[in-house]
């Protein structure tokens, strides 16, 4: 089963940041989630909003700086103790992950923001790095992800959700992805029964800060997506 880290080692580390990522890693995660955005000037950026507001001390949407504006603002906003934090371009991180065993899922954020063309330069980069086999994409926009598919169908996708689907099995497998990524409120043991006939793997993501995760294991899922990799490797182990 793979230990992601959500958005990095998020429970104590500014999400989104290279030093979430090292620290995660660190902590015993062999799997990193994280979210991309685009830049004005068309490049792929690691944040979660598409606002920066929340996460860093800029103003306005991501879409509307550019690479060099954005990496002048610090993104350790939500933990001011800590060091100052730049937004990591995806080719930062992917010169952190290349030679690294680590699994490494790409959220495309572009549910609010269809940003165009997105799918093509996270694939151009992801065959630049030579990384393919390590990589998850996955999205709650389910039409970009099958635009990914349509780009290169040997990339692994996830169908993220944080709703009931009914029949999500038959969804995911119509849709011809190889995960499903629900929120942990939406899945259960039957439900994670239908995914494993079908041979679909399941990496559970958790809708709240800090959870008993240890109690989705009997669902035998291929992957947890948490804020705390430090409590998953401590059950794992
Ligand atoms: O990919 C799982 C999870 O990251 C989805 O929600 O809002 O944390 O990106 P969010
Ligand atoms: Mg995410």
């Amino acid at each position: 089963m793979i230990n992601f880290a959500h958005r990095g080692f998020k429970g104590k580390y500014p999400e989104n940041t290279m030093l979430a990522f090292k620290k995660a890693i660190e902590a015993g995660a062999d799997g990193i989630e994280f979210d991309v955005h685009l830049s004005k000037d068309g490049e792929l950026v690691i944040i979660h909003d598409e606002t920066l507001e929340r996460t860093t001390d800029g103003e306005a949407l991501v879409c509307e700086k550019t690479l060099e504006q954005l990496q002048k603002l610090n993104a350790s906003k939500l933990y001011p103790d800590c060091e100052i934090q730049k937004i990591p371009s995806l080719r930062e991180y992917f010169e952190f992950a290349k030679g690294k065993e680590i699994i490494t899922n790409i959220e495309l954020k572009n549910s609010i923001i269809d940003y165009r063309g997105i799918e093509e330069k996270v694939y151009e980069l992801i065959k630049e790095y030579d990384i393919a086999e390590k990589i998850i994409i996955s999205s709650f926009n389910h039409q970009s992800l099958v635009r990914f598919k349509n780009i290169d169908p040997k990339i692994k996708c996830g169908v993220l959700e944080s709703s009931r689907l009914y029949k999500a099995w038959e969804y995911v497998k119509n849709l011809g992805m190889e995960y499903y990524h629900p929120m942990n409120f939406v899945v259960d043991k039957e439900i994670a029964e239908k995914f494993a006939e079908n041979d679909i793997g399941l990496n559970i993501w958790f809708g709240k800060a800090d959870y008993d995760y240890s109690q989705y294991l009997p669902l035998n899922p291929s992957g947890l997506i948490t804020d705390y990799p430090n409590k998953v490797k401590e059950f794992l182990n």
